[in-house]
């Protein structure tokens, strides 16, 4: 059968992977096809295990694969034959030299520029799709323009805004797609190429075009403003507990002004996930390189209070449990980042369990999806950890469960039977505030909410 566009990802991930499921789910006019380095990985997402949990993406892939979805191990392969490459590889925070700690490792990127650049003989459109840094798409630019064969390249931002245990909704009904273009007659070609194969699903009016500056650094901000309001909540919920007010009430009064909006204000045991910390280190870095410490120093303070609410949640357990944590078995309820993904990437999860095990504690993980990456995260830590499936099983005998998840399954688990189970006194701090803390107080357990006065026996 002959497509009417023959589209590659490359890049298999959270991101490349249900992007493209979704274009060819909307568009089975197109060929599309996704290329990853790793093996492993593509042999997944060609089983029924496919490597990554998304409400509705098994279906999505079903529908798709093998029809004018393909997933292949052939980068090279893949590039020769297709002329709008989306690219979606890792861009970790470096790790090493300049800029480590801050700065995005751009190898993978520069690696797969290089790789397009070596194996083009027609003109491309490359997109990119991973968060980079502002004025990647230069450096990008630059790489691709050494052809020697005269190839032309067009380099374009579509930075992807889906957030994980929602990304197939997200990508049906997306709030807005962003394309940035040179604004060059190629650069406007191009863009209005990718403008096209967007409005087969999005309506006109969702998709936003601007310049490609603008569009990578959108990216970085949208990302900086939603972790900004989480540790907004999150500083509140500080005091909330020292004053008696409770932050759940105070967030539906704050959030209902218009103007402040009522999503993304729930307290927690702080942010994770692949992107808001590292979006933000990524404008810090670009803020002190402009030299605009201020500006930098800002944003940082977001980070900030997310490290400063996981301390501060372990050293209420620590308080509440009589200053020693030492030998007693303390119940994770959840390891993910959030709920709906068996993503643990920069889940607070991590550093409560090391902070646990320093305490000379024992910790049981419980989680519906995202034990092995626990498993992976944990594979260094010194100390006693249990992974168990069944969370009343994974809470017997336990001092302590902590909610560091909010799966809705642990809102609806037995907690009468719970107590039975547990040693006494038993406690639950509750990272998320999913449980009906009146009723686990009512059956026997001390509760700590975030944000909210405990309820005690003592
Ligand atoms: C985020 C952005 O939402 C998305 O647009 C972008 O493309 C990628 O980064 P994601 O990291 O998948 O998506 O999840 P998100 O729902 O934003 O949650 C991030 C973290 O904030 C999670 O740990 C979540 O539990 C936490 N959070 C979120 C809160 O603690 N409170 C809230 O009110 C909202
Ligand atoms: P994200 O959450 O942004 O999608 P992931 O880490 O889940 O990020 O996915 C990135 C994917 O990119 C990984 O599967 C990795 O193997 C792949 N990758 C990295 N470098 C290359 C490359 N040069 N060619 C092809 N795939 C690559």
């Amino acid at each position: 059968m002959e497509f009417e566009k023959n589209i590659l990802c490359i890049g298999a991930g959270y991101v490349g992977g249900p992007t493209m499921a979704m274009i060819a789910r909307q568009c089975p006019q197109y060929k599309v096809t996704i290329v990853d380095i790793n093996p492993e990985r593509i042999a997944q997402w060609n089983s029924n295990d496919l490597p990554i949990y998304e409400p509705g993406l098994d279906e999505l892939v079903k529908a798709t694969r093998n029809r004018n979805l393909f997933f292949s191990t052939d980068v090279e392969r893949g590039i020769r034959e297709n002329d709008i490459i989306f690219v979606s590889v890792n861009t970790p925070t470096k790790t090493f030299g300049t800029g480590a700690g801050m700065a995005a490792d751009l190898q993978y990127w520069e690696k797969t520029a290089r790789q397009i650049l070596q194996n083009s003989t027609s003109p491309k459109i490359v997109i990119e799709k991973s968060t980079l840094p502002v004025r990647t798409a230069q450096a990008m630019e630059r790489i691709l323009n050494t052809s020697r064969n005269g190839v032309r390249f067009d380099v374009l931002s579509n930075p992807e805004f889906l957030a994980e245990g929602t990304a197939v909704n997200d990508l049906k009904d997306p709030d807005r797609v962003l394309i940035g273009s040179r604004e060059t007659e190629d650069g406007l070609k191009a863009r209005d190429t990718l403008v096209e194969i967007f409005a087969n699903w999005v309506p006109r009016e969702k998709i936003i075009t601007s310049n490609i500056w603008s569009s990578e650094l959108s990216k970085l901000v949208s990302n900086a403003f939603l972790a900004q309001r989480v540790s907004s909540i999150n500083a509140i919920s500080a005091l909330c507990e020292k004053t008696e007010a409770d932050v759940t009430e105070v967030a539906r009064a704050v959030g209902a002004d218009s103007r402040i909006g009522s999503r993304f204000l729930n307290a927690s045991i702080g942010f994770g996930g692949s992107c808001f910390k590292k979006d933000i280190l990524n404008l810090v870095y670009l803020c002190r390189h402009y030299g605009l410490n201020d500006v930098a120093d800002y944003w940082e303070s977001v980070i900030k209070i997310n490290n400063y609410q996981q301390e501060r949640f372990v050293r209420n357990m620590l308080a509440a449990m009589f200053n020693t944590l030492a030998g007693k078995r303390i119940c994770l309820f959840g390891f993910a980042f959030k709920a709906n993904t068996g993503d643990t990437r920069e889940s607070p999860a991590i550093y409560v369990t090391r902070r646990l095990l320093e305490e000379h504690a024992e910790v049981v993980i419980t989680d519906p999806k995202a034990l092995n990456n626990a498993r992976i995260d944990l594979a260094n830590v010194q100390g006693k950890v249990l992974f168990v499936d069944d969370p009343y099983e994974a809470a017997m005998g336990c001092h302590a469960i902590a909610v560091m998840t909010e799966w809705p399954l642990y809102a609806d688990l037995d907690y009468e039977r719970l107590y039975r189970d547990a040693e006494k006194p038993a406690f639950i701090f509750d990272g998320r505030n999913i449980l009906d803390s009146r009723r686990c107080f009512e059956v026997g357990f001390n509760v700590f909410p975030i944000g909210k006065p405990a309820l005690t026996h003592f």
